[in-house]
């Protein structure tokens, strides 16, 4: 399948590596190619924000794929897909990775990885995707605002080797690339509920300021994240309606 004739793009330094993906679509790669860089001079993080990343420390990479058997609607299948296979890569090495609701990697209380997947649709389905992780490895002090980063040197007290944790990822990507396009979703649905950070147990958000007990009651057919409230009452949320309070 796709990662026995895999391309890999790799470059000192770039401006994103999802924009370099997405002009490589454009040229039509064939599915499976990965970009990948050692630092990005503008990478790209969820809402418009930057991605913070060492030079040479961490994993920053965009994978191609073509997952034109997807209606548009299950997009965010490729998130509970490319999560999963971040975690394994993550859980070998450290115990309490947990997928964090819509697109993060965390370790106990702190976030390690982010995802970008940006699709184009093309009718009812989607044409391509490019699937943008950041994963921190190696760094050990993060300058910006982001709330709560940390890397595997953080946690580990050891450098990791980056190259293979890239492997891994793809390896483990295709297994669950395999098990979607088969459309065996309720196996993924299962796994990824499985391993979701506050998948159990009652938590602090907030919406609109004001902040709540919620505990986990699934994900929606479009990705949206399900609370119970302590009245019982069930809502849901599209990305970036509810925060975590951390
Ligand atoms: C987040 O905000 O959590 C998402 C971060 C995604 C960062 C990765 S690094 C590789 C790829 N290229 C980018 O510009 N962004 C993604």
């Amino acid at each position: 399948m796709f990662l026995t004739d895999r391309n890999i793009f790799v470059f000192d330094e770039i401006d994103s590596t999802n924009n370099y993906a997405k002009q490589l679509i454009a040229d039509k790669v064939v599915e499976g190619t990965v970009v990948l860089a050692h630092y990005q001079q503008t990478g790209r993080g969820q809402q418009g924000n930057f991605w913070e990343s060492e030079a040479k420390k961490n994993l920053l990479f965009s994978l191609i794929v073509y997952p034109r058997f997807l209606e548009a609607g299950k997009q965010f299948y490729l998130s509970k897909i490319a999560s999963l296979a971040l975690l394994k890569v993550v859980s070998s090495r450290l115990k309490d990775a947990r997928i964090k609701w819509p697109n993060d990697l965390y370790v106990g209380e702190k976030k390690i990885a982010g995802m970008l997947i940006e699709p184009a649709i093309k009718g009812a389905c989607i044409d391509s995707t490019v699937i943008g992780i950041g994963l921190n490895v190696n760094q050990e002090v993060f300058l910006s605002d982001a709330p709560n980063p940390v890397s595997m040197k953080n946690l580990k007290g050891e450098s990791v080797e980056r190259e293979m944790l890239l492997s891994e990822f793809l390896e483990a990507f295709q297994q669950y690339y395999e098990v979607l396009a088969k459309n065996h979703l309720q196996a993924i649905d299962d796994l990824y509920n499985k391993n979701l950070y506050r998948g159990a147990g009652w938590h602090l958000y907030r919406k609109d300021g004001i902040e709540f007990q919620a505990k986990f009651a699934g994900i929606g057919e479009f990705g949206q994240l399900r609370l119970e409230k302590k009245s019982g009452d069930i809502q849901e949320f599209m990305f970036k309606e509810v925060e975590f309070v951390l």
